[in-house]
């Protein structure tokens, strides 16, 4: 039996994630300090008896003691500092949570002799890229603190398979949505825009509704991570759908009315990934259509 450590476990992707490795029959254990995430996001986990480690995966001997009682196989790096505003007015904190908290996790899993670390990234890394749909040989040019950030964090994944022979994947997402998605941050517009018509409400786009995004399905974001626990394809990969659709086009999906709103620094105008590497490394593709994943959380 695999033994598994999912970090942000109590969080939108993490405890869809902790369900689909339970299910398949791996040993799970999470790590949170569940400051955005929620117990309740694991009713169905804790019912099974998982174990829950409230930590900060920041505290370097915290990270150690947790990895030293579970043991695990592998690990699922997803806790992180994850808002893209946040990150340009508190660089600091950002590069604290995504890049320290990324060397303690590396370093407990080497310390325990961990065989392989998956690493929540984003389509961030590649900033406005001039390729669209964009290949994971593009150039890394974040446009956001946060970008930055998962762009070291990479590097510090790739460093620990070349200093210390640990293997490590870095999954590039896209804009990942549904069910269990904060709608209350900044992040996650579906999950704002689905509240909005659900509520009645009215969106507002922050700049001209024209910038796009690839947004691909929990359900098939943990297909990819569970295949990559088991692959030992080392190196970043895109997970997503390869299909572009403007944030206007999705509150019309919704049949939103709109406000426009001056856009906001950092935000990237056109996001869309090449998911071909994934598919030939891992077996993977996105099932899920955006009309039927919204379905999923209407
Ligand atoms: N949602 C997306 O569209 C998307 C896209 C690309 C990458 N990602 C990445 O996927 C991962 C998961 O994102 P999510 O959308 O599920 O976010 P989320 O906020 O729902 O989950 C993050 C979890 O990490 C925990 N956490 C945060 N900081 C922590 C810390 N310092 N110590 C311990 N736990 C901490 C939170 O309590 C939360 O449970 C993140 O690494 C994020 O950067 C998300």
């Amino acid at each position: 039996m695999t033994r598994a450590l999912v970090t942000g476990g109590a969080g939108f992707i993490g405890s869809h994630l902790v369900d689909a490795l339970l299910a398949r029959g791996d040993e799970v254990a999470v790590v949170d300090h569940l400051s955005r995430g929620h117990t309740h996001n694991l009713a169905g986990a804790i019912e099974r008896g998982i174990a829950i480690h409230k930590a900060e995966v920041t505290d370097v001997e915290a990270m150690l003691a947790a990895f030293q009682e579970v043991r695990p196989d592998v690990v699922y790096h997803l806790a992180a500092q994850i808002d893209v505003r946040r990150s340009v007015g508190d660089p600091s904190t950002d590069a604290h949570v995504n890049i320290g908290g990324t060397a303690a996790v590396l370093e407990a899993a080497r310390e325990v002799g961990a065989r392989r670390v998956v690493l929540a990234s984003t389509a961030g890394v590649y900033g406005d890229p001039g390729v669209l749909p964009t290949p994971e040989h593009a150039p890394i040019a974040p446009l956001s603190p946060y970008g930055a950030s998962k762009a070291a964090a990479e590097t510090y994944m790739q460093l620990f398979t070349r200093l210390h022979g640990l293997s490590t994947l870095a999954l590039r997402m896209a804009n990942v949505y549904g069910p269990r998605q904060d709608p209350h941050g900044e992040a996650g517009v579906v999950a704002i825009f689905t509240g909005a018509a659900r509520d009645g409400r009215t969106a507002i786009i922050y700049g001209d509704g024209a910038q796009t995004r690839d947004y691909v399905h929990v359900s098939d974001v943990v297909r990819a991570f569970a295949a990559a626990g088991r692959s030992p394809v080392t190196g970043v990969l895109n997970v997503s759908t390869g299909h572009e659709t403007s944030v206007a086009g999705l509150a019309s999906l919704l049949g939103l009315e709109t406000e426009l709103r001056p856009g906001r620094a950092g935000e990237i105008l056109r996001s869309c990934l090449d998911p071909t590497a994934a598919a030939q490394a891992l077996g993977w593709k996105a099932k899920m259509s955006l009309a039927d994943g919204l379905e999923t959380i209407r």
